[in-house]
């Protein structure tokens, strides 16, 4: 590629190096209203080639940036056009959603934040960054970090969960796995943090829905990712296409303005999601384009992604002064800001040199890490896990997803090698003693199937074999982006299908694949092993062979809470109080309702009559093949001034035969504020690793910024009083002492 004189270079040979504001200012000085406007565009350009109307667009500054190219020699020809032909040669951002991976693929996000490994995320993400990075890309919409409490909603498979701790920790892990160091650098791409905000609180699930998010909820909840997220330097920033409480989010000035520019003074690009401006008139916030683009350019929106309301309307509202032209600037400084960050201006083309191989072997170890540590053990009846290989002699492989490359890769996987996807089938065959005999029977073709002809065909396999391997879910397509489901069973007949091997007698290890927590009651029910894989990615097959016979131990822990039924939902852990809480000796099924009880036998409490209070399984549970227990909590005081630290304490001993990880979790309870706190706040956790016999002593510092909250008077802080602590395996129990927060 020929390397004419840059931007950068022309400007620096006039003026010398300078600062980011000088070069972003002196650039913007040489630039007319429709140059500017151009750079507020992003349009889709996939496609194997550029068409006239693309090419003669970026050729006259009309574009800022484009999205769903990753062919890297149409990249850098895009790249070429802007950056020699274009009235001031500026180049492209070049966007995709690189979500989970890239050729590589890692568990959803989902799966990811079930490893609660900052650590491993961020790996993660660095491989992501560097092969879209070597395609051309420099820039990802992805962390999405929406707080998400509904399983309903097919969108959760990309968040890390439902609580704000958790998913600021490794949204800020993710962000520094694709930004690395050095935006600049030939590897790292952009971030982007997404859905600001409140995505996820859509009715019912319903992807897209309304939100209605009290204040409190906004500031205790869902914004605290967020703000995380721009302490960890995240370069941009995605709109919801939320209705948030009558202003959807692209025209909604109090987040747009009033938190992210004036209370946490971010200065990085704010894109809108796609055709979000225009769809501001579908929801009813404004008539018609032109008022769209007004309401959007006030509130916030820097950059139009697939929409041309700012490209058609701008320079006339402008010329009518209904916008004023400094707008217009802020918008264009913010995508000029990000280009220069990005160093665009004096390397704009792919760097395929700095990247290693996509799908190098350490990169698939990687995701064969990634797919162990989130993979969640829910049920192991008798210990029956680890399974010793060496013993078996025939197995049955049963179930639609059994060995399914494309299917276990899971929602947005655009780039995904599919023919590197190695199923569990594929990982058995590889890895049993040869003198295992293995029967396979699909059974139902999709997880949607309803066709039982191959029942007796599964229910022979199990009979005749040790152990029967059943994997079920959800195909990748009943998750992801609108696709919410009001049912959360298992799909199809795989439920029947599970039953009926269960009859025949023969042990049942069950692995669920899915984009979202299912209920799954029945699944327990029948099954003497029960392990939660999400969609594993790439080397999801290895990674369970490895679990199920003991060659890794499973350590993976919910990051959502699992509902026993649809109806329960929104159902999360860290919820209200209520002023009658619910206690456990409330029945669970209306078929224990004695004939004739009064009214007022079941006691009145916040429960449901046929699913009690209590979920299926709470936040932070998983087991291990260990047997952990806590003991000897400890708190160095018990009454802190407001500049002190608390030093809490426990050990943790692995009283079982077999080596086992453990996610030790600390939660408080504000017990008493100015407005309602919830029952258990996670702040901290630690992973550990125990030896059989070993003990260790985990150690949390809380400060008062851990204690701090949105506080009635709309002010963020502390109030004097009680708190509780727990030190646990999840949110359902641990360890508990109490302290007080002076005045
Ligand atoms: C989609 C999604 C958003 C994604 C964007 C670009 O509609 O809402 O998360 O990054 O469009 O594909």
């Amino acid at each position: 590629m020929t390397k004419t004189m840059s931007v950068l270079d022309r400007t620096q040979e006039e003026t010398g190096p300078e600062s980011e504001d000088d070069f972003v200012r002196a650039l913007l000085s040489k630039m007319s209203l429709e140059d500017k406007i151009g750079q507020l565009q992003q349009v889709d350009a996939s496609g194997d080639t550029i068409s006239d109307a693309l090419r003669d667009a970026v050729r006259a500054g009309k574009i800022g940036a484009i999205i769903n190219q990753v062919d890297p020699s149409v990249c850098d020809a895009f790249q070429k056009i802007a950056v020699e032909e274009s009235p001031h040669g500026i180049p492209l951002l070049i966007g995709r959603d690189v979500i989970h991976g890239f050729k590589t693929i890692f568990p959803i996000p989902l799966g990811q934040a079930a490893t609660w490994n900052p650590e491993l995320i961020e790996a993660c993400a660095r491989v992501s960054a560097e092969e879209a990075s070597a395609a051309g890309v420099n820039w990802t919409f992805s962390p999405m970090i929406d707080i998400s409490r509904d399983a309903r909603w097919g969108r959760i498979a990309e968040s890390f969960g439902e609580d704000p701790f958790l998913t600021a920790t490794l949204g800020a892990s993710m962000i520094r796995g694709y930004q690395g160091e050095d935006l600049s650098a030939p590897n790292t791409i952009a971030a982007c943090a997404k859905h600001f905000v409140g995505y996820g609180a859509s009715e019912s699930g319903r992807d897209y829905d309304t939100t209605n998010i009290p204040l409190n909820e906004l500031h205790n909840i869902y914004l605290p990712p967020f703000k995380a997220a721009a302490d960890a330097g995240v370069a941009t920033f995605m709109t919801s296409f939320g209705d948030i409480d009558g202003v959807p989010a692209s025209g909604n000035e109090y987040i747009l303005k009033n938190v992210l520019r004036e209370s946490w003074q971010y200065d990085g690009l704010v894109v809108s999601d796609w055709d979000s401006v225009r769809q501001l008139s579908v929801h009813g916030l404004t008539d018609g384009d032109r008022n769209a683009a007004k309401e959007a350019v006030s509130a916030g929106v820097d950059m139009e992604m697939a929409g041309s309301a700012y490209a058609a309307h701008l320079a006339d509202l402008v010329a009518d002064g209904e916008i004023d032209l400094s707008r217009v600037n802020e918008l264009t400084e913010n995508v000029l800001r990000l280009k220069f960050r990005l160093g665009l201006f004096s390397a704009p083309y792919a760097r395929p040199e700095a990247c290693t191989l996509p799908c190098a072997q350490e990169k698939l170890d990687l995701a064969k890490q990634a797919a162990i540590e989130s993979t969640v053990l829910l049920e192991n009846k008798g210990g029956l896990l680890p399974l010793d290989a060496s013993r078996m002699n025939r197995v049955a492989v049963i179930g639609p997803m059994s060995d399914q490359p494309y299917e276990q890769l899971g929602t947005w996987i655009f780039d995904g090698d599919e023919a590197l996807s190695q199923t569990p089938l594929a990982a058995f065959r590889a890895s049993l003693p040869a003198h295992v005999q293995l029967d396979y029977v699909q059974t139902l073709e999709t997880t949607r199937a309803r066709d039982t002809d191959d029942f007796e065909a599964a229910k022979l396999a199990a009979t005749n074999a040790d152990i029967a391997f059943v994997f079920l879910g959800e195909e990748s397509i009943l998750s992801g982006e609108a696709h919410s489901r009001a049912d959360i069973n298992l799909p199809g007949a795989q439920s029947a299908l599970l039953e009926q091997l269960s009859a025949t007698g023969t042990p049942v290890v069950c692995v669920i694949m899915a984009g979202r927590p299912l209920t799954i009651s029945d699944v327990v029910e029948n099954s003497d092993a029960v392990l939660f894989a999400w969609h594993g990615g790439t080397m999801s097959g290895p990674a369970l062979y490895e679990l199920i016979f003991g060659l890794a131990s499973p350590s993976g822990r919910l990051p959502v809470t699992f509902p026993k039924m649809v109806g329960q939902i929104p159902i999360y852990y860290n919820h209200k109080s209520t002023g009658r809480p619910a206690s456990d000796n409330q029945i669970t099924h209306i078929d224990d309702i004695e004939v004739g009880a009064k009214q007022t036998s079941f006691g009145m409490t916040a429960f449901h009559l046929d699913a009690g209070f209590r979920p299926l399984f709470p936040f932070g549970f998983g087991l291990s093949y260990g047997k952990i227990v806590y003991d000897d909590l400890q708190l160095d005081r018990h009454q802190i001034s407001p500049n002190e630290s608390i030093r809490i304490s426990a050990r943790i001993t692995n009283c079982g035969k077999y080596a086992a990880s453990e996610t030790a979790q600390l939660y408080i309870r504000d017990v008493a504020a100015s407005v309602t706190r919830p029952v258990r706040e996670l702040k901290s956790f630690q992973k550990i690793h125990l030896q059989p016999g070993e003990t260790e002593t985990v150690v949390f510092e809380l400060t008062e910024r851990d204690l701090a909250f949105y506080r009635r008077n709309k002010s963020v802080g502390t109030e004097p009083g009680e708190f509780q602590v727990w030190v646990g395996a999840n949110a359902d129990a641990g360890l508990t002492a109490r302290f007080v927060l002076e005045a």
